[in-house]
């Protein structure tokens, strides 16, 4: 093999309760990367197609974990990299994280399989390192292992893929405004009330039992966030109203995906989804914000080959 066309789906981090440690993986809203092997030494991001990145090896999040399984594995070739983006940079739905770990998937794919998918975890952690100022894996979990995961420690690297209720559906809506992860870290206190993390500890641990239990209704009652959501929310237009909108048209949660300033619900089953899309819709189409909305099952999956030659 030696090239190979992978799409590296978009994921929703902290899932309300869990910052920096829970995460999903969509399934309609990815990106694109074609990476070459060559007989040239080294890594080079050749396109960049729906973005403004750069293509300096050291400062693009792809090729930056991609030099870290490069320089692992010490290979006897190279790799050209193309990245044809879909996930908007500073979208809040894991796009750093899309590349960083597409170019680590796809070239361990033309490597023939020397790292497993926490490895590649790891790899994929340095080039979003860059991106957000830390070394956190809540987006790079769900994209490699699919489904949900629990980051139970970021070093070393300990991650839990979690079960996935069939009829689950997550529904997206992005307001066209950036929010920069690290700027969006800056803003939240060092240290958190004792009451408030009691609560937050609860709703994660009722919240993966919800998934093992598949019971909708504890995972409805456990999609809070007492920690983050107050700081954050507040660059966000609209959030309470999209959230009271969406909870009234029957999602089982609503928060904000990721850093910001894309809007998560969850819901159980297609119909609700729609409702709960058309729901959160009204709201933003009432201002002058552009925006976009995705309803997507849950990708246990994660990232995908599209084909290989
Ligand atoms: N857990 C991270 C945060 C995800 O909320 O800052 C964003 O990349």
């Amino acid at each position: 093999m030696n090239q190979i066309k992978i799409f590296s789906p978009a994921t929703v981090a902290n899932v309300s309760c869990g910052f920096d440690v829970l995460g999903f993986c969509l399934d309609n809203i990815g990106d694109e990367m074609v990476i070459t092997k060559t007989e040239e030494k080294g890594i080079r991001i050749t396109k960049i197609i729906g973005a403004d990145l750069p293509f300096e090896a050291e400062k693009n999040v792809a090729s930056v974990s991609a030099l870290a399984l490069y320089n692992h594995a010490n290979p006897d070739c190279g790799f050209d990299i193309e990245i044809y983006k879909n996930i908007k940079p500073g979208s809040g739905i894991g796009s750093s994280s899309a590349s960083a770990s597409g170019s680590v998937f796809a070239i361990n794919e033309l490597l023939g399989r020397p790292y497993n998918a926490l490895q590649l975890s790891e790899f994929a952690m340095k080039g979003e390192a860059i991106a957000s100022g830390c070394e956190h894996a809540d987006n790079i979990a769900p994209g490699i292992f699919g489904g949900f995961t629990l980051v139970k420690n970021a070093n070393p690297l300990q991650i839990l893929p979690l079960p996935t209720p069939s009829n689950l559906y997550a529904v997206i809506i992005h307001p066209q405004i950036e929010i920069k992860t690290s700027e969006s870290r800056a803003i939240l206190p060092k240290q958190i009330e004792l009451k408030n993390a009691i609560t937050q500890w609860a709703n994660v641990g009722s919240f993966v039992h919800a998934l093992h239990t598949n019971d909708y209704q504890l995972l409805s009652d456990s999609l809070n966030d007492v920690v983050i959501e107050p700081y954050r929310s507040q660059l966000i237009p609209y959030f309470n109203k999209v959230k009271d909108n969406a909870l009234k048209a029957g999602a089982l949660g609503a928060g904000i995906s990721g850093s910001g300033p894309s809007i998560f619900a969850l819901c159980q089953g297609i119909d609700t989804a729609n409702k709960v899309e058309q729901a959160i819709t009204e709201v933003y189409a009432k201002t002058d914000i552009s925006f976009n909305t995705y309803v997507s099952k849950i990708n246990t999956e994660g990232i995908r080959i599209v084909n290989s030659e």
